[in-house]
């Protein structure tokens, strides 16, 4: 699908179009090459695993204003920091939200700079591990969350069902990847998957890689991801 294209048309179009959200930084910072604190990404990103975007907004701004830095969070009280979680549910993800914040802030407060050194940490697996070194660290490592998968798939016209679609989905991610703006690239792939590339009725008019879809020239986008039949 013309890899090079591919990824260079997206981080143009995330420059103009990339969805002004807390944890992100600004533009103007973006183009300066400057990353967003790691503390401030992870926090978004375990927020969001199970919460959407729109939800997840206000008690991010609540977190970061009440506990600016992971040694903030570490030092409140289990109680606090459980009842500011109220609401985002899976009680277990606020546990290990503050496990990983003492861990983190008992040696030093600098959250690990590798997906790899990331995922010992408690709570932090495969996808958050990888969002956190790519978007924080500029890691060209590959991030895949169930938007991502969903646009790859169309892209590349994948008809293996899901779940056994996985290893090729990350295969064909990795290689789209840049050696540098890894988080850019996949939080423009994330805004693409949100904004045109919907699970239905994709808006593929808007789509800065339409003429690179196989899926958009075969007239078959909403048949992507393939699903197993249960
Ligand atoms: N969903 C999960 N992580 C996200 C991010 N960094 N931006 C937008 N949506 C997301």
């Amino acid at each position: 699908a013309g890899a090079n294209k591919v990824t260079s048309n997206l981080l143009t179009w995330y420059d103009r179009h990339a969805r002004t959200l807390p944890w992100r930084t600004a533009p103007d910072q973006r183009r300066a090459g400057v990353w967003p604190d790691a503390y401030r990404v992870w926090l978004s990103e375990v927020m969001l695993q199970q919460t959407t975007v729109a939800a997840v907004k206000k008690y991010f701004e609540d977190f970061t204003t009440r506990w600016p830095k992971v040694h903030d969070l570490a030092a409140a009280r289990d109680e606090e920091v459980m009842a500011a979680w109220a609401g985002l549910g899976y009680y277990a993800r606020a546990r290990n939200l503050l496990a990983c914040a003492r861990a983190v802030s008992a040696t030093g407060g600098a959250f690990p700079a590798s997906a790899a050194r990331l995922r010992d940490l408690p709570g932090i697996g495969d996808y958050t591990s990888a969002a956190i070194a790519a978007i924080a660290y500029d890691e060209p490592v590959a991030v895949v969350d169930g938007n991502i998968e969903r646009v790859i798939s169309r892209l590349f016209c994948i008809d293996r069902p899901l779940p056994a679609a996985r290893a090729e989905i990350r295969q064909k991610m990795q290689a789209l990847t840049p050696q540098t703006r890894a988080g850019d690239f996949a939080q423009a792939m994330m805004d693409l998957g949100a904004t045109i590339c919907t699970p239905r009725r994709p808006v593929c008019a808007l789509c800065p890689v339409n003429d690179h879809c196989g899926a958009y020239s075969a007239g078959t986008a909403e048949d992507f991801p393939v699903k197993k039949k249960k």
